[in-house]
């Protein structure tokens, strides 16, 4: 449904966005996730023609965004970071005007705004001027104008930035309902927002796509790296010798903690049961084991911490050439 290749978009001589190439299928409902300047809302404003690319292409249900934009506007509903809403019109002033700039006539932007105003909730404040409604209320007024063509894809740019816990519990419920009806990407600099209502995350950063796919496969990446804590009382450097023994260890570390003998230990499985079998083999008291289950939070801050020291190791290297 969207399709977005080798993408860039300079400003002078920064790269918003440097080579990101990505999918969203039909259905579907994708995080863009990301720090603050990673490049999403230029990437989002591209897909929805708001800005040309400096390279590369996006099409949307087939259509080019630079060649074809009139068709793409009509299959894109969006909500940009922040909703230029007027704060003197009520919102159905709005809505209507909304409605007349798609070219809708009156029958059909009467049906259109009905429809919205009960999926969004605003049936209560139709009548009041936005100026008057809270943010989390006006965040509603600027989804339910994404929504008035009936567009088959959604995309929303920090939809829930700067409301409150409540309205950002009653918003992620909107928009994973909508999700029933259309394909939505959804942007965000924080991990928990996309990970409780998209199924698929795509993680830039400075502008560059550093990993991409479900919570679980992100999840996955991680366990396989880092693994279990134990500890045992016993010779430190015994223990630390029989546990690199075991089968798929790839790492082990070895504390002395009041003692006790920490062991953390990197491997391809699960290895409790071997630990635990060995701790009553030596006769080493255990106290502690548990696998280390890296969360998704760290496999963020891992992938967006990494680039930076990879990206300075290059600045550094290209400086000394
Ligand atoms: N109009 C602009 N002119 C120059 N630089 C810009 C402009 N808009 C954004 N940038 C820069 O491009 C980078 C990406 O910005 P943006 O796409 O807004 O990131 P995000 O939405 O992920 O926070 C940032 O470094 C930002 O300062
Ligand atoms: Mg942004």
């Amino acid at each position: 449904m969207i399709e977005v290749r080798n993408l860039s978009k300079h400003y002078g001589s920064h790269r918003a966005v440097n080579n990101i190439s990505f999918t969203v299928n039909e259905g579907e409902i994708v995080g863009f996730l990301g720090p603050n300047g990673a490049g999403k809302t230029t990437t989002l404003r591209i897909v929805t023609c708001y800005m040309p690319a400096t390279s590369g292409s996006v099409t949307i249900a087939g259509h080019d965004v630079l060649t074809e934009s009139m068709q793409v506007r009509a299959v894109v509903g969006y909500l940009p970071e922040s909703v230029p809403l007027y704060p003197e019109m009520r919102v159905r002033e709005y809505l209507q005007f909304r409605g007349r700039l798609h070219g809708m006539d009156r029958a059909n932007r009467a049906a259109a705004i009905d429809r919205v105003v009960e999926r969004c909730w605003l049936r209560d404040v139709i009548d009041r001027p936005i100026g008057q409604l809270s943010k989390g209320y006006r965040q509603r007024v600027g989804l339910a104008d994404s929504l008035l063509h009936n567009p088959k894809v959604l995309v929303l740019d920090e939809p829930t930035i700067g409301l409150d816990p409540a309205q950002i519990r009653a918003t992620r419920s909107l928009i994973r309902e909508l999700a029933q009806e259309h394909t939505v990407i959804l942007s965000s600099h924080i991990l928990p927002e996309v990970e409780a209502t998209c199924q698929r995350l795509i993680i830039i950063h400075e502008g560059r796509l550093v990993a991409s796919g479900t919570p679980d496969e992100l999840r996955q990446r991680m366990t396989t790296e880092s693994n279990l804590i134990a500890e045992l009382k016993g010779p430190e450097s015994d223990i630390g010798a029989s546990v690199r023994k075991l089968a798929g260890v790839a790492d082990v570390r070895t504390t002395l903690q009041d003692g006790w003998t920490r062991v953390s230990v990197a491997a391809q499985r699960d290895l409790r049961e071997d630990i635990f079998r060995l701790a009553i083999e030596k006769h080493w008291p255990l106290r502690e084991l548990r696998r280390d289950i890296a969360t998704l939070e760290d496999f963020f801050v891992k992938v967006v911490t990494g680039t930076r020291e990879q990206h300075d190791g290059r600045d550094e290297a290209a400086a000394e050439r």
